[in-house]
């Protein structure tokens, strides 16, 4: 059964007050069991995001990890490391990861494996930058992102994978896809899943919207059918608005 999903990636934002402000705030909403709500605290945040929630329905997850379990790798932190405190989801291939810290797909299919091998479920994100929208290679593209990295992984793997699409240009800018332009790309991405693993699987898999994401246009949004939910950057560091978009379902 596809979950509907809400997500906050915080990015590099919230001290440990500011953490546990926001926190208090979001348990006061006290959200419907319908909808998976999960926060992205920083690392070192996130067992202090655990031991508040884990008598909430929010779950926490981390931004990012390393595909090695432990070693030499400065600044870093491992899929034992995260699961010591508790967190057992990360976000990985964020644009900001791929852009920023150059994570190819060669490298982003090594954190898959890891995740999994670790039982840590992924939020897999893929999205293409402006150029390749506007030279309409979009669908090419994301489908490369697919191919290179989750599709590398073993059907059973599944249970453990959401998809994000997070297009590029629409990341903190303001810009939006449309409802419609949203639709067509998890449909299209369903129907990647669907030729690869079949359709049970692909409707099984939930994939989530990812870029402006904000409470006046989430309801829009979310309504689509292949639409499962948000990855919401800007508008999760505020509680209402974050709630307002939680229930936006
Ligand atoms: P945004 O970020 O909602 O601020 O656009 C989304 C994301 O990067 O996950």
């Amino acid at each position: 059964m596809r979950k509907k999903i809400v997500a906050g990636n915080w990015k590099m934002n919230n001290s440990s007050y500011e953490t546990i402000k926001l926190l208090n705030e979001l348990i006061e909403f006290n959200f419907s069991k319908g909808t998976r709500v999960i926060v992205c605290p920083a690392h070192t945040q996130l067992g202090i995001a655990y031991e508040k929630l884990k008598n909430s329905n929010i779950e926490v997850a981390s931004q990012n990890m390393h595909f090695e379990l432990n070693g030499a790798f400065t600044g870093e932190i491992s899929a034992k490391m995260i699961k010591s405190v508790g967190v057992l989801t990360s976000i990985i291939g964020h644009s900001e990861r791929r852009v920023f810290f150059n994570e190819t797909d060669q490298i982003l299919t090594k954190k898959v494996e890891t995740a999994i091998k670790e039982n840590i479920e992924v939020i897999f994100c893929v999205g293409e930058e402006l150029s390749i929208r506007k030279s309409k290679k979009h669908f090419r593209f994301v489908q490369s992102q697919l191919e290179n990295s989750v599709f590398l992984q073993p059907k059973k793997s599944w249970n453990k994978i959401i998809v994000a699409y997070e297009p590029v240009w629409a990341i903190g800018t303001g810009e939006t896809a449309s409802p419609e332009e949203a639709q067509e790309m998890h449909f299209f991405i369903r129907s990647l899943i669907s030729k690869k693993y079949g359709s049970d699987l692909a409707n099984s898999v939930s994939i989530i919207y990812g870029g402006s994401v904000k409470p006046n246009n989430a309801k829009e949004i979310f309504a689509k059918p292949d639409v499962d939910g948000g990855l919401v950057g800007g508008a999760s560091l505020n509680s209402e608005d974050f709630a307002k978009i939680v229930n936006a379902f």
